[in-house]
């Protein structure tokens, strides 16, 4: 595909699709690793031409440990994207993180397993940079955006990715507090990885649903809990993404843009017998 795309939005739970996303092509795209979670919506907003991906599928469908993410950021290349703004719901480690709140994190814990989390391998040897997990231009962006669009919104924070599908037990709950966590959701890794080796600028919109089990006033989460309070607060994440894509930062001199110049090992020659 000739013209780039300048934003794709992953939308999760409770986020299943864009309103005011005008004059809308619905693209089934096909990938080496199988079709992504849904066809894939371009149109536009704010201005911009967007695409929108329904991360568990447009009727949920997929549970977080078997997305398939490769496919997604395969087909998010493929059609010329270059900013990925991922929205997941997430539950809060901490007080001040208040659910219907929303928070742009700045670091990850990977507590998954068994996802292919790599388009490396198969012969072709690479390590990308990944001290700085999201982009830090798009963090900015999402940031105003959220902000412009009415949220109580947090700068900052790490967000633990557990895997699932199960919530959290209490002991979990506290561990993850004790290394320092703020967040923890089920969906941020390996999509962050995946966006890197993809050279896309990714950052996530993370929306406080709960407060997991540790808070002692607050019941233990489950899934009604936080689609209701997903359902409450959508309209204001959708309200940032179309503010978002009508204020993108640059992507010149981006170090998202050349993240493989400095990842790729190159294939050593043969040695001559
Ligand atoms: N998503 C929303 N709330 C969550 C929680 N408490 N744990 C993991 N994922 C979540």
């Amino acid at each position: 595909m000739s013209e780039s795309i300048p934003l794709a939005v992953i939308g999760g739970s409770g986020f299943y699709d864009m309103p005011g996303l005008e004059d809308a092509e619905e693209l089934e795209i096909a990938t080496p690793f199988g079709p992504p979670s849904d066809r894939i919506r371009v149109g536009t907003l704010g201005g911009r031409r967007v695409a929108f991906l329904a991360r568990h599928g447009r009727h949920h469908t997929i549970l977080p440990s078997e997305l398939p993410q490769r496919a997604n950021f395969w087909a998010l290349k493929q059609l010329g994207v270059e900013r990925v703004l991922s929205v997941s719901a997430v539950g809060s480690l901490r007080e001040v993180y208040a659910p219907g709140h929303l928070v742009v994190p700045s670091q990850l814990i990977d507590r998954t397993w068994g996802r292919p989390s790599t388009f490396f391998g198969d012969g072709l040897v690479g390590h990308i940079s990944f001290a700085e997990p999201f982009c830090p231009r798009m963090r900015q962006a999402a940031l105003a955006a959220a902000r412009c669009a009415g949220a109580t919104v947090h700068e900052g924070g790490t967000y633990v990715v557990m895997q699932g599908p199960a919530f959290s037990t209490r002991a979990e709950s506290e561990l993850h507090r004790a290394w320092g966590a703020d967040l923890i959701g089920m969906t941020a890794l390996p999509e962050a990885k995946l966006a890197r080796e993809a050279e896309l600028c990714y950052a996530t919109l993370a929306c406080v649903t709960d407060y997991d089990c540790w808070h002692e006033t607050e019941a233990a989460v489950d899934a009604a809990t936080v689609f209701e309070t997903l359902r409450r607060n959508v309209a204001v994440s959708q309200e940032a993404v179309r503010l978002l894509a009508g204020a993108l930062p640059p992507r010149e001199g981006c170090a998202c843009a050349t993240a493989l110049d400095a990842a790729i090992v190159a294939p050593r020659a043969a040695v001559p017998a």
